[in-house]
């Protein structure tokens, strides 16, 4: 080991590793490891919405050239568990939703597979469904808990006399719109089955929840199933095992030993992997003559699956934003014929604060208060909700210094009163949250060769992130040796395991764990070998050891976010010219990586805040503008000048690095910021998004 102390790695902006191998189209993705002798899945999907698929006829498919096999549920491989119904797929006659799988086909090329897919003949028998989102549903319902465990329902003080009382007082609903996870990559699987052993190749923002999952559903010991994944082309909280990996596992069962290739076509995507819940939001606010609220009621509306509930935890961010006697937060859920809905870049933060914080904005106007000074009054001491102390919140920080740098100083008071040509012009801000996530469960192995390398294993998986690169080095501060003397193996159940790529937890589970096995292996060397590095080397396991002072500090990153927005007077267009965001999330490993996560956070509360809206027909019961031609998402003509920054922040209690999670932070607040500015250069609150052209003509 070195005895002199390397300068520091974590603060640097160390170029991400494996960028040049994926600029030169060498890093492989699940779809394009090379394995021997492949076949291709192509799947039957349901073409009803509710109902029994009766009866299939498969000939003409099966006499198809390359055609390997067709199976459904006559057929189809049985599954041990069917606890999980979207898992749970080809298990029994029913459909649960339009576009849910029904089989598959699998041949020797992808053409085949699609060509003989289209030959299946399936005779539905069709049932009453259900998949139109109305927030009068006769059946809404309150979940027991809301997205991950959360209440569902809180209450402190009594809100509704707070309210009758109030000085000012806000009564409005927001309303955001079904979305779609839509990373770059779809998702993709190659699976091979040999003896009792599954191996995958998996698109995955968890290779040990994979493993898992399909240990259980098929029956198998978690050794028996080794995933594979050593980058993933985006997660946006829907690379989780959904039933794509179930249906690649089932055709290769049948075909075995032969690996079999599937990658979801985009508009499958639409139908199979998750989207985010609309919600219809009710925001009640009350305020004394001070400026300071004395009452927040925040009644949440979403849509949930009748084959599996998820309910976004669309108001938890209202329970801890801002300073308040009096307060009510409640989600109700619309259970529909429709596939799950899932985990989405920043679920609950990013519908929630559109509402929240376009309320905040409404009611400084009415405050006559300035809109960040109206916020920094109404800053808490003390978490709201637990009553605990912050590990550190600097929100005001964020909010001086992104209205110091945005020129806020000039900007006028009133709405509609900047003219540029045919173009009004205004400007808005709004608040980012997101919480600490520590996810258990994480273990890191540190060997120290004889040669001198570092080598690191975990089971962490890269989503395009930086995690290559930020994982090391956290790894060489913890073992105080050079960045280069490090070597890190990662994305692989052969590792020591590694939680989920979720909650932006990656670095602060797996750089926990790393820490703890560096600092085992530093002790042992010392202990045991008075610090000469034995002949054979030295290896260490250590598993994450969890965080002592969660009971004892509310943990949050915050953040400022600024925008510049111009809508034509006549046509309506908008225009997003700038956005600055401040943020503060305690250390942060590696500025580059960590900038490149904001901007395209706020790029994703761009697309949200303008473009996406995915209209499901409710006699048909699927997303009918399901491809990227009528789903529109921002492309780079509509992304602006983004700028990016953070205030420093010195927080001992969060991790080991005293770093926060940055990956759905720049999300939260962006869209609020934009249809705030839309109010100031128009005049026109506009409270649903996506803010289109239409909103501004009457
Ligand atoms: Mo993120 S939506 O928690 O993967």
């Amino acid at each position: 080991m070195t005895t002199i102390t390397p300068t520091p790695t974590v603060g640097v902006s160390i170029p991400r590793v494996e960028g040049p191998d994926k600029v030169k189209g060498q890093a492989r993705y699940a779809y394009e490891q090379p394995v021997d002798r492949p076949t291709y899945l192509y799947p039957l999907q349901a073409p009803i919405t509710a109902g029994r698929l009766a009866a299939v006829d498969a000939t003409e498919a099966l006499a198809q050239p390359g055609v390997l096999t067709v199976f459904t549920h006559q057929n189809a491989p049985r599954l041990v568990s069917t606890e999980d119904a979207e898992l749970a797929i080809l298990q029994s006659d029913e459909i649960a939703f339009r576009g849910q799988f029904v089989g598959g086909v699998v041949a020797d090329s992808p053409e085949a597979a699609r060509h003989a897919a289209a030959l299946v003949r399936l005779d539905c028998t069709e049932g009453a469904h259900d998949t139109e989102f109305r927030p009068d549903h006769p059946h809404l319902y309150a979940p027991d808990h809301v997205n991950p465990w959360f209440d569902t329902d809180t209450d402190q003080g009594d809100t509704q006399t707070a309210l009758a009382s109030a000085h000012v007082t806000l009564d409005a609903t927001y309303t955001t719109p079904r979305e779609i996870n839509n990373p770059l990559e779809p998702h993709a699987t190659i699976a091979i089955w040999t003896d009792d052993e599954l191996m995958l190749y998996e698109a995955t923002q968890g290779v040990n929840w994979v493993q898992q999952t399909l240990a259980a559903l098929f029956g198998l010991d978690p050794q028996q199933v080794r995933v594979i994944c050593p980058h993933t082309g985006g997660g946006f909280g829907s690379k989780g095992p959904h039933s794509n990996v179930v249906l690649a596992a089932m055709a290769a069962k049948l075909v075995t030993p032969r690996p079999v290739k599937l990658a979801l076509t985009r508009q499958q995507m639409f139908a199979l992997v998750g989207f985010r819940t609309p919600t219809v939001q009710h925001i009640r606010l009350g305020a004394n003559p001070q400026g300071r609220l004395t009452a927040i009621s925040h009644d949440v509306i979403e849509e949930t699956a009748k084959i599996k509930e998820f309910a976004e935890q669309t108001a938890v961010c209202t329970r801890t934003m801002y300073a308040c006697p009096n307060r009510h937060t409640a989600h109700r859920l619309v259970p529909l014929d429709v596939q799950p809905p899932t985990f989405m870049r920043a679920p609950g933060e990013t519908p929630g604060m559109f509402a929240l914080e376009s309320a905040m904005d409404e009611m400084a106007s009415a405050c006559g208060i300035d809109p960040v000074e109206f916020r920094i009054r109404n800053e808490p001491d003390l978490d709201p909700e637990t009553g605990l102390p912050y590990s550190s919140r600097n929100l005001v920080a964020c909010l001086r210094e992104g209205a110091h740098r945005f020129g806020w100083q000039d900007r006028a008071p009133d709405p509609r009163a900047r003219r540029e040509g045919g173009w009004l012009v205004g400007s808005g801000v709004a608040a980012s949250t997101f919480p600490v996530v520590r996810l258990p469960g994480s273990s890191a192995t540190i060997q120290v060769t004889p040669g001198g390398r570092h080598v690191v294993r975990i089971a962490a998986v890269d989503i395009g992130t930086g995690t290559w690169t930020a994982l090391r080095q956290i790894a060489a501060d913890a073992l105080k040796v050079p960045f280069d003397e490090v070597d890190l193996r990662m994305g692989d159940t052969a590792l020591p395991q590694a939680s989920v790529e979720g909650g932006s937890s990656g670095i602060t589970s797996w750089g926990s764990a790393i820490v703890a096995a560096a600092v085992a292996l530093r002790e042992r060397l010392m202990s045991e070998h008075d610090g000469v590095l034995p002949e054979g080397g030295l290896e260490v396991t250590a598993e994450d050891p969890g965080n002592p002072y969660t009971q004892h500090y509310s943990m949050h990153s915050f953040g400022a976010q600024f925008a510049d927005v111009r809508v034509h007077e006549v046509t309506g267009e908008i225009r997003v010219p700038r956005l600055l965001g401040i943020f503060a999330a305690g250390r942060i490993i590696n500025p580059a990586t960590a900038r490149s996560q904001l901007i395209g956070g706020m790029t994703w509360g761009l697309s949200m805040a303008l473009h996406e809206d995915a209209f499901r027909d409710p006699r048909f019961g699927h997303v009918v503008n399901q491809d990227f031609a009528e789903y529109h998402i921002s492309t780079n003509a509509d992304v602006p000048a983004i700028e990016v920054d953070w205030v420093d922040e010195d927080d001992p209690y969060v991790n080991p690095m005293g770093s926060k999670g940055i990956g759905e932070l720049g999300i939260v607040g962006t869209a609020a910021a934009i249809a705030n500015a839309a109010y100031h250069a128009t005049g026109i609150r506009v409270r649903d998004l996506p803010i289109t052209l239409d909103k501004f003509l009457s």
